[in-house]
């Protein structure tokens, strides 16, 4: 079995998947997105997405940079030649994998024929993972990652095959339609359809936040690769959870405590790399996903969300929450 750290563009960066790996559980993750128009991006875009890349100037000299598992990079477009060009290039920069964007609802992405929209051509979807498949080399896997399909769930199926059948290493499905959105439940069972119609791995992705939707989430998708997405942001030790249940092997939850530590090094972290006018942001948005599982998340999260200067930031952090 194998865990994913799903990629959630402005929540899930480096200094993100480097916290939640260390704490651990996690076997690979995948960048926010890159967008993909109509030329190659240079080379510094792909090290700011993903300075986990043996090329990048941040990785150099043995740094402790990103993710402590493999990252693949993750390219959202509809320009087959163009998205081939620019997997060739990120390769080139020493990718792990490439993974292909067909399950962003977002209207403006969807708009310039990106993202969901894509689930509406099969026949696109194919040509797009063909060209990439063709372009890059055999020993890196291209992988997409899709939701069930764009108004309904009735495309699921021709999408995957039509996926496989171009060649992509493995499958992510969201289970849910773009029209869905982020409303529950996911439809994992629709995943169990694809398991049986695919040989390639499937990954089941949507709505686990808790051991208990794991196991459910197993039984009804067929599926033994998982990803998480918000579930691990509000419970950071879930992969662990998750594996330890498997496994059979005692575990006790993340205390507050050991969480507040890994919030106060994610401030640290994020500070300098993001504008000064977005200070922070990231730091609310972990806050308001740990609130879910936290109580104290809660009250640290009224204290801070408010201030917007590193100095009242941190003084609030500093303060011990319980
Ligand atoms: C804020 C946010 C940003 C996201 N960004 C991406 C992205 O860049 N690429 C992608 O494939 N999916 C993205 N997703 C979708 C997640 O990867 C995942 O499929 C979805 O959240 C369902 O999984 P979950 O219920 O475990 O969170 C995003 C989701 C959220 C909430």
């Amino acid at each position: 079995m194998r865990l994913f750290l799903a990629p959630m563009e402005g929540v899930v960066d480096h200094h993100m998947r480097r916290i939640l790996t260390q704490i651990g559980g996690i076997d690979m993750c995948v960048t926010e997105f890159i967008r993909i128009t109509s030329h190659v991006l240079p080379t510094r875009v792909y090290h700011k997405y993903c300075p986990e890349l043996p090329t990048a100037p941040a990785n150099k000299g043995n740094q402790n940079i990103g993710a402590l598992s493999p990252v693949k990079v993750q390219l959202l477009g509809s320009n087959a030649d163009m998205l081939a060009e620019n997997a060739v290039k990120v390769c080139e920069l020493g990718a792990s994998g490439i993974d292909l964007n067909f399950g962003c609802p977002a209207k403006t992405v969807n708009k310039s024929n990106g993202g969901a929209c894509l689930l509406d051509h099969t026949a696109l979807l194919h040509e797009i993972v063909s060209s990439v498949r063709n372009a890059v080399p055999a020993n890196i896997p291209v992988s997409a990652k899709i939701r069930l399909g764009y108004n309904d769930r009735n495309t699921y199926l021709d999408n995957a095959k039509a996926i496989a059948d171009a060649g992509a290493n493995e499958l992510c499905v969201h289970a849910r339609s773009k029209a869905d959105g982020y409303k529950p439940p996911a439809y994992w069972r629709y995943i169990a359809d694809i398991k049986n119609a695919l040989t390639i791995p499937v990954i089941a992705n949507g709505e686990i936040w808790a051991q208990a939707d794991f196991v459910a989430c197993k039984e009804q998708s067929l599926c033994n690769d998982f990803m998480l997405g918000r579930g691990l942001l509000s419970k950071p030790d879930l992969a662990l959870q998750i594996k330890h249940h498997v496994n059979g092997t005692p575990y006790t939850p993340m205390p507050w405590h050991e969480v507040q530590s890994h919030v106060r090094t994610f401030f640290d972290v994020t500070c300098d790399s993001y504008p000064k006018k977005h200070m922070g942001n990231r730091l609310k948005q972990w806050l308001f996903y740990l609130k879910r599982e936290y109580p104290e998340a809660h009250v640290l999260f009224e204290n801070i969300k408010r201030e917007k200067t590193e100095e009242t930031l941190r003084a609030a952090l500093a303060v011990n929450v319980s």
